[in-house]
């Protein structure tokens, strides 16, 4: 936990259109923090919680990096805040740590933001001694993010957009296909992304006989174990993934549960984001606003 601490930031940069990185002052969540683990954020006073993965840490100077892509309300005022400027709140570190597989060969499939929460991944697996190949997608290349940090921890990079601006032309499982069609063979899958590429994955991995981690995005509340509000359902069993995981074994999760569960607050979310949009054009400032 970080009470009494000011999470000043400390560097932003802009990766893609509505994804920013931010370097942030937690010293205590930088001293313990671990691949696939998360804090939940408060952009002020107010706001909604907003759970985040961890991307980087760094302990000497007392700093985290979190990458943000702008999806609705909470996380458009979390974009909001500037170099300088500082977060009300940040909760972590939150989740059990990946399990790092001990292994020769391992692939990691990433696509669009989930390239964040890949690195320290790609980072264990490569000081571990492992061989890793990294499969990294997004939409076009002007969104594909982060890519000279996985380069520096990849042994073999490739690259997927949907419109073929950059890699193959397809998505990431559409390249993992093709690599095991080809006789490649991994000793260990991580995948993180999308719910509906994560299951696609998945899909290959357990034809192929690869054990595969997933990193698990459901709506989160209180990031504690005490809500239910992230409860998925892994080999049957009823999980809650903010301590439980988020990440678990990828060919026991439910995933069209999770992907329905995600959809719960669909229209909430768009109005909310809606009246978010329509305030910051224009000079009406609407009640949800002004509570956060
Ligand atoms: C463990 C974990 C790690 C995550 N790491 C990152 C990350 O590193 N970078 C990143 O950009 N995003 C990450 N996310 C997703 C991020 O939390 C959501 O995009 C964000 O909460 C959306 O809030 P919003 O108000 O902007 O959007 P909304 O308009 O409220 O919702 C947009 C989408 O986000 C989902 N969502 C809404 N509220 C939550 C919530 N409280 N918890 C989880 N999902 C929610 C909705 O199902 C919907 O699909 C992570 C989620 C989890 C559970
Ligand atoms: S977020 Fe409440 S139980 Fe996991």
């Amino acid at each position: 936990m970080t009470f009494g601490v000011e999470h000043r930031v400390v560097e932003k940069r802009n990766l893609a259109d509505k994804i920013h990185l931010f370097k942030v002052v937690a010293p205590l969540v930088a001293r313990r923090a671990k691949p696939g683990q998360f804090v939940i954020v408060r952009s002020h006073e107010r706001a909604e919680r907003i759970p985040l993965t961890i991307a980087d840490s760094d302990p000497d100077n007392g700093t985290i990096s979190l990458v943000v892509q702008e999806m609705g309300r909470g996380t458009a005022k979390i974009a909001e805040i500037g170099e300088g400027g500082k977060f009300a709140g940040i909760v972590g570190p939150l989740g059990r740590a990946g399990n790092i597989a001990s292994v020769n060969k391992v692939v990691l499939i990433a696509g669009g933001v989930g390239v964040a929460p890949m690195l320290p991944y790609a980072r264990a697996y490569h000081s571990s001694g492992a061989h890793v190949t990294t499969i990294v997608g997004a939409k076009t290349r002007d969104m594909l993010i982060l890519l000279d940090e996985i380069e520096s921890v990849s042994d073999v990079v490739m690259v997927s957009t949907d419109d073929g601006s950059l890699g193959v032309k397809g998505v990431v499982s559409d390249v993992l296909a093709r690599l095991l069609a080809d006789g490649e063979r991994f000793d260990h899958a991580v995948c993180i992304g999308p719910a509906v590429m994560m299951k696609a994955v998945c899909g290959l991995t357990r034809e192929a006989g690869i054990p595969t981690t997933v990193s698990l995005n459901p709506i989160m509340v209180d990031g504690t174990g005490m809500c239910g509000g992230c409860r998925v359902t892994v080999g049957g069993e009823i999980k809650f993934a903010c301590v439980d995981g988020p990440g678990f074994d990828g060919h026991a999760v439910d995933f069209d549960e999770l992907m329905s569960r995600q959809r719960f607050y669909e229209r909430e979310e768009r109005l909310s984001y809606d009246s978010y949009r329509t305030s910051k054009e224009g000079s009406h400032r609407c009640r949800l606003d002004q509570i956060g």
